[in-house]
């Protein structure tokens, strides 16, 4: 008996070790607010949107003035001379997205950048006139106030003038990176503007705050018809650009539909095209779906492993089918259907790693084969947007419109300049994506709203190229699978996989030793030294008492800002 007694002891005490679960971490949160919040990659710009929130304006009221103070602190990607894309979720359950990304000039065409042997030139879709797309960004917020806005334009404008006129602080990363850029700021535009190598300690850009000060009085006409617009062209004829005051006066931000799935009790509302962002996201989670992810642990070789398989085949299907929907028909039930993405997945096996080789877009029956900056804000009537805007690379095609207090972007770099040729991020585009007069070049932007069982849930987006769809990803599942606060969602450490090149990049250093040893003895290729950081995601989550918690990337300045 008491021998009995005692292996029952053992085996009590065995199966209480074995079941009992691991100690959990006290949870890290980000700033916590009661009403509304504003999440962005500058202090300033959060702190403008925070207050007009607090003064009763709703989230696209502070859409319109966190954009544009963006485009005065954060001028690597916040801007007047580039595009972006808004998804939102209105307090009563209705959804959609604005498209203010660039588009083509009409004198664009599609061998623009080959020399006459097919060639590539080199650099003339990344810098200057030449790269330059159709600046959408003042007809989106313009567009998006129109709709929804409440307070007026110019009170919402007022601080951020003010700020532009009084000047913002260089961060230490902001130093950083214009000492980088500033000799080619130089190169491109001369050693007498605003940016050039003689940079103070504290910026104040006059040349924007008169621009903003018109753009206030004569709304957004001014940008595309006015003083502005003519400034603007004049000055991108005289350094060989293709933009016309007619390219401008076409200009218009559209609405789009955005594109809805669920995944277990999510319902996940992201980008349509011309971004690739929403059809590539539902396409990765679409395939992982049916596997526990639970059961593997956060980024352990396993996780790792199906996430990659995924994104391969997105990321495939993503170079060939998709591009501008105004243009490119795209079987868009068909690439995220369940029967699709079950079929994608057939030729998966946990032993091997599946070589991009060996995997090209799927088939659709029925089709033929023919530096960006983030901002995510809930207001306190539980209206929510989720805004990525960019000039494409950082500080754009570096071109600085001295006069005007803006740089330009390099968005034509989106488009697939030659068929199999990778554009600034590795991605290699085809017909969907060629250039034409008028198009929208592909985009990766993945401004994302999620319901948790119908109700608002989370906001989210980044910058980040190419790895701004597996990033968005991993930060949902972060918070969905394992359970994560917000911030600890944002913090943790990302890998990614784009199909081609056929490797898996990974943040350096913070990844197990064992986990990628594991990875390498399947056969997957992994990069560690290929950028410092992956995405600098900003979002906000609805916790389950109401109030909103705030993630704001620590690879940047990124700052939550609420009440
Ligand atoms: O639209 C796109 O996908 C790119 N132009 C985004 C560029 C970007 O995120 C640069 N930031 N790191």
């Amino acid at each position: 008996m008491r021998i009995y007694l005692s292996l029952l002891f053992l085996c009590i005490v065995a199966l209480s070790c074995k079941t009992k679960p691991e100690p959990k971490k006290t949870p890290i949160y980000g700033p916590i607010a009661e009403n509304a919040m504003v999440v962005s990659a500058r202090a300033e710009a959060s702190k403008i949107g925070s207050e007009i929130l607090e003064q009763g304006g709703n989230a696209f009221d502070a859409m319109f003035a966190t954009e544009m103070a963006l485009a005065v602190t954060f001028p690597f990607a916040g801007n007047l001379g580039g595009g972006g894309f808004m998804v939102y979720r209105l307090e009563n359950g209705e959804t959609g997205a604005l498209d203010y990304r660039e588009k083509a000039p009409l004198l664009s065409s599609k061998t623009m950048y080959q020399d006459k042997n097919g060639n590539i030139k080199p650099n003339l879709s990344t810098v200057g006139a030449k790269a330059v797309g159709v600046p959408g960004t003042i007809a989106g917020i313009f567009e998006a106030h129109r709709t929804f806005g409440s307070m007026p334009k110019d009170s919402l404008l007022m601080p951020v003038i003010k700020l532009a006129e009084q000047g913002y602080v260089i961060t230490k990363n902001q130093k950083e990176r214009l000492e980088y850029y500033a000799p080619i700021f130089d190169s491109v535009n001369g050693k007498t503007t605003l940016y050039s190598e003689n940079l103070t300690d504290t910026v104040k850009n006059i040349a924007l705050a008169k621009t903003l000060k018109r753009i206030a009085t004569n709304g957004e006409s001014e940008f595309y018809t006015g003083e502005t617009g003519q400034k603007l062209v004049k000055f991108l004829s005289e350094k060989d650009g293709l933009i016309t005051l007619e390219d401008l006066k076409a200009y218009d931000a559209v609405w789009r539909d955005p594109i809805t799935f669920t995944y277990d009790n999510l319902k996940i509302i992201s980008m349509s095209p011309p971004s690739s962002g929403g059809i590539c996201l539902a396409q990765i989670m679409g395939m992982v779906e049916p596997y526990d992810l639970q059961q593997y642990k956060h980024n352990s070789a396993k996780y790792i492993q199906l996430i990659t398989e995924a994104e391969r085949r997105a990321y495939a299907d993503r170079s060939h089918w998709l591009g501008d929907p105004d243009f490119t028909d795209i079987p868009l039930d068909s690439l995220i259907s369940e029967a699709y993405l079950t079929q994608r997945m057939k030729s998966f096996s946990w032993d091997n790693a599946t070589k991009s080789s060996n995997v090209s877009h799927g088939n659709i029956i029925g089709y033929e084969s023919d530096e960006t900056t983030h901002y995510s804000i809930i207001d306190s009537y539980g209206n929510a947007i989720s805004v990525t805007t960019t000039l494409n690379g950082a500080y754009g095609s570096k071109l600085y419109v001295d006069e005007l207090g803006f740089f330009l972007n390099n968005e034509m770099d989106d488009f697939s300049s030659k068929p199999g040729v990778p554009n600034m991020f590795g991605l290699i585009g085809a017909e969907a994506n060629s250039i034409a007069p008028e198009k929208r070049m592909l985009s990766s932007m993945t401004p994302t709203i999620v319901e948790k069982d119908g109700k608002l849930w989370m906001s989210v987006g980044t910058p980040g190229g190419s790895t701004i769809i597996t990033s968005v990803l991993q930060t949902i599942l972060n918070v969905q699978e394992f359970n994560m606060t917000m911030q600890e969602a944002v913090d943790a450490p990302r890998f990614h996989h784009q199909w081609l090149p056929d490797v898996i990049r990974f943040e350096p250093d913070v990844f197990s030793t064992e986990e990628l040893t594991t990875l390498k003895e399947k056969g997957y290729l992994i990069n560690e030294e290929e950028s410092p950081i992956i995405g600098k995601v900003d979002g906000i989550l609805i916790m389950p008492d109401g109030k909103l918690e705030g993630g704001a990337d620590r690879r940047g300045d990124d700052t939550a800002i609420g009440f």
